[in-house]
């Protein structure tokens, strides 16, 4: 029975864990030369340098005793053949699947998965590059001139994270929108700006059932006809829908054949390199697609592959195990230093805080360890502006990631010089900090603050999908050490349920909730009804 709190390695790590709180990160340095060189690592075009860590060689050999003696060796391998590891819903896990460059079958229930989603690729590519190669005509004969992708959580934060991390290959003639907040102002703002005749709406949502995406999506469809008097028949030729279930789809209106399937065993948040990356296809063109999965296929290959202690994700994993078990960090910090990733985070927090955030072990028992940590994170140097003093000065522990990209376009040489700069000087503040013979006061910093450095030759879609995959094995392996399914978010049942309860009661008093409920709802209700007389 694994049991991760009581085994060897973690109480080891515990009186470790005692013994570090009074080292220095830079002490490391002084007592190895080679620390730099041996705790960095290269894959491809991605350079990790996690040598900024307060883990000393003994702790680091403790760390990857931990990964031995846990279910990771054997989840990892479920994971990648197609085992049923998301138990409470029965399904395999196989966004691995959708990647999968090489000719090996992946069989799920014994049926070979990879036909299926070959034919899903191929249909990505007809119709991207049809729209893009204006082939595809709206009802009154013109382009497609904006895509507009309605959908929220996985069927947003993924797309819209990467085209917006690779607009430098955007077809130059094409905008590209995303509507996800069920507040009327997000859509409203969006529609403003488009022309009915030359936008293509895509509603994703793999279950066609969130009610921020129908309700958004009916709106959009709303304003189309309004707009355009056109007909039904018209209408298809400007929506098409990326989901599991075809049905819901058609009875919205979409043309069957204009739906592209994906499958229950794909994640929400792990679900970009399915259909649900349609957005993504039409921005940077298939081919580009392709670059973005093959990037991921070589992190993938490297993950099931490579040693534990020469293994990216295992790394990045035992490192925040380290920080969130053993010395108190709660929060994980991601500080992209390039602005094209500025979305990377928003996309982190569902990847991690959405598989992670659970507190019941694969048994069924409640957990008696701390898991996933409150990631967060803004792009540097505008961090440097906002919350680096609490960083640098504050009373908390926050590990922090920094990413960044070492080539850009020529004219911004000057601009990336500094930003890369500052990066490196705000990983060297936090390690070394500038105490001066002890004596700490108002003015300085205490220092000894890790962070890692990830490092990419440049934004390409290659590297964009290699750095994804890192960061979803990242939490995978962490996920398996700590034993909890990384792969359902029941927790965010309950607030949906609710949503639709208070919004069928606002009209009725309900000794059903609270004081703070009903008082807040005879607000709202004050306040709608005052809204109606208005209009
Ligand atoms: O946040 C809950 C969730 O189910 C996510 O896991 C998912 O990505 C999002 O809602 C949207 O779901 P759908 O793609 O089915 O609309």
């Amino acid at each position: 029975m694994y049991n991760l709190s009581s085994s060897v390695s973690w109480k080891k790590l515990e009186q470790l864990a005692d013994q570090t709180r009074h080292e220095q990160i830079s002490d490391y340095f002084s007592a190895d030369k080679k620390r730099f060189d041996k705790m960095s690592l290269s894959l491809g075009e991605l350079f990790l340098d996690y040598s900024k860590n307060k883990i000393s060689d003994e702790v680091f050999a403790s760390l990857l005793q931990l990964a031995e003696h846990s279910p990771l060796r054997q989840r990892r391998a479920q994971m990648f053949s197609g085992d049923i590891i998301k138990v409470t819903e029965k399904r395999p896990v196989l966004h691995t699947a959708l990647r999968n460059r090489s000719e090996e079958p992946l069989l799920v229930n014994g049926q070979d998965v990879m036909p299926d989603i070959q034919a899903g690729l191929k249909k990505l590519e007809a119709f991207s590059n049809k729209v893009r190669d204006g082939k595809w005509l709206g009802y009154t004969g013109k382009r497609i001139r904006s895509v507009v992708n309605i959908g929220i959580g996985g069927s947003d934060l993924g797309p819209n994270m990467v085209c917006r991390s690779l607009l430098h290959y955007k077809h130059p003639e094409m905008s590209f929108h995303f509507i996800s907040n069920v507040d009327g102002q997000h859509i409203k703002k969006a529609l403003k700006s488009l022309d009915p005749e030359t936008t293509l709406f895509i509603v994703s949502t793999k279950t066609f059932s969130t009610q921020e995406t129908l309700l958004n999506a009916n709106s959009a469809k709303r304003w189309f006809l309004e707009k355009t008097g056109a007909s039904a028949a018209d209408l298809g030729l400007h929506f098409v829908a990326v989901s599991t279930n075809k049905a819901a789809a058609m009875e919205f209106g979409i043309n069957p054949d204009c739906i592209f399937e994906f499958w229950a065993w794909v994640g929400g948040r792990y679900s970009l390199w399915s259909s649900i990356g349609l957005p993504i296809a039409l921005c940077i063109g298939y081919d580009q697609f392709v670059e973005l999965l093959e990037g991921a296929y070589e992190m993938d290959r490297h993950f099931l592959e490579a040693p534990l202690d020469q293994n990216m994700p295992v790394i990045l994993a035992l490192i925040g195990i380290w920080y969130i078990n053993f010395l108190g960090a709660e929060t994980q910090a991601v500080i992209p230093y390039d602005q094209a990733l500025h979305q990377f985070p928003a996309f982190l927090q569902q990847l991690d805080m959405e598989s992670n955030g659970k507190s019941v072990d694969m048994e069924g028992q409640p957990v008696d360890y701390a898991t996933g940590p409150i990631v967060w994170g803004q792009t540097g140097s505008n961090g440097q502006h906002a919350f680096f003093q609490l960083l640098h000065q504050g009373t908390r522990f926050v590990p922090i990631d920094f990413i960044a990209s070492l080539q850009t376009d020529e004219e911004a040489e000057q601009h990336h010089f500094a930003l890369l700069t500052n990066m490196l000087a705000q990983a060297n503040a936090f390690m070394n900090g500038d105490i001066t013979d002890g004596q700490q006061d108002y003015t300085s910093s205490p220092g000894n603050r890790p962070s890692n450095i990830l490092l990419l030759d440049r934004l390409s879609p290659r590297n964009v999908g290699a750095l994804i995959a890192l960061y979803e094995h990242k939490v995978f392996v962490q996920g398996a050490i700590w034993n909890i399914n990384s792969f359902d978010q029941w927790g965010v049942q309950l607030g949906k349920r609710l949503a639709t309860e208070i919004s069928r009661n606002i009209e009725r008093k309900s000794a059903d909730y609270d004081q703070s409920t009903q008082g807040l709802m005879s607000i709202v209700k004050k306040h709608l009804n005052k809204t109606k007389k208005a209009q």
